[in-house]
């Protein structure tokens, strides 16, 4: 449900996104938006209703979003700093303790960052993901640039992995689960494909356990990418793993300091997404703003923070 005329403005900003291939004014949206929250309708059903009337495109489904958007968006993935540099790829590498044996899948490869990483540790990896141009994109990154001989591509959906049952030693999957409208079904085929005592190791987003924070977060990083379906917070993942038979081992929390502008663009926000994402986190509640930790906010060099879960855990 709307509560705020900030909720307004968000949801506004996001639909116009979503149905970038019409040509729509903002009093359009914004008095569409008015008229669902006097209705007591919900979000998805006005833009619904509001593409239909307008002849539009209906919007796709999540996993179609997410392909679009990381087949506009994939070099950008590749070149990434955050992606490729952060020390959490040092982190992973240790607490994984990988052998020169092991069989290795990386689930949502994107620029391939953690298959380059892992390769020269490991016997053989194999790089999925769901998006065919990143998988091209970063064929081109490991093999062809950076010569790794022992790393191959697959198309996959996470939710659904085209592999054999206990195959690998290891899965991987870093800063990709919040895409997955089903990340218990993700971490159950995690389970299903690795063998007894496999390890699964992931990172992603973590969302504070406070609700109200937890939404703002979510709600400022979907404005910013609308293929963001949703993080989750410690005891979430927990449960998850839990849930498919994975005995956690090892949790930590990491901290990713970004750029707010290489960030924003990484994703090819326009100034006017830019300018409503300045807003929100300006008007933040302090427990949003601890959370992120903005600074500089307002000025080419704004930063903030994401906070990452990383986790190992053991398939029984
Ligand atoms: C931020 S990138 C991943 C970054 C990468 N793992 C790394 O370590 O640099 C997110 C990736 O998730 C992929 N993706 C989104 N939904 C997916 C799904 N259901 N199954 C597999 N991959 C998915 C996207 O295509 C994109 O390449």
């Amino acid at each position: 449900m709307l509560r705020s005329q900030s909720s307004i403005r968000v949801f506004a900003s996001i639909a116009r996104r979503r149905y970038s291939t019409a040509v729509i004014r903002d009093e359009f949206f914004e008095s569409a938006v008015a008229l669902t929250i006097s209705r007591n309708c919900c979000m998805i059903a006005m833009a619904d209703a509001a593409a239909k009337e307008s002849n539009m495109t209906r919007r796709p489904d999540s996993k179609t979003l997410s392909q679009q958007r990381y087949t506009q968006y994939a070099d950008g993935y590749v070149t990434s700093e955050t992606h490729a540099r952060g020390s959490d790829l040092d982190r992973l590498l240790a607490i994984a303790e990988p052998q020169s044996h092991w069989c290795m899948l990386d689930v949502a490869t994107g620029g391939g960052h953690t298959a380059l990483k892992f390769a020269p540790h490991v016997g053989h990896v194999i790089a999925s993901d769901l998006t065919p141009r990143m998988l091209e994109k970063a064929e081109e990154f490991i093999v062809k640039e950076r010569g790794a001989g022992n790393v191959s591509f697959r198309q996959a959906d996470a939710e659904n992995l085209p592999f054999e049952d206990a195959q690998f030693d290891l899965v991987t999957c870093r800063i990709a689960p919040h895409h997955f409208p089903n990340a218990q079904a993700f971490v159950r085929e995690c389970a299903r494909v690795l063998k007894q005592g496999g390890l699964l190791l992931l990172q992603d987003q973590l969302l504070p356990d406070d609700q109200e924070a937890a939404r703002f977060v979510d709600d400022f990083e979907r404005l910013r990418d609308p293929s963001h379906h949703r993080a989750f917070n410690t005891a979430e993942w927990r449960a998850m793993f839990a849930g498919a038979g994975i005995a956690l081992e090892h949790s930590e929390e990491y901290i990713k300091r970004h750029d707010f502008l290489d960030w924003a663009r990484r994703q090819g926000n326009d100034e006017e997404t830019i300018a409503e994402l300045i807003r929100m986190l300006r008007e933040a509640a302090p427990i949003a703003r601890d959370w992120m930790d903005p600074r500089h906010w307002g000025r080419e060099s704004a930063t903030f923070v994401n906070r990452h879960i990383l986790m190992r855990g053991r398939a029984n």
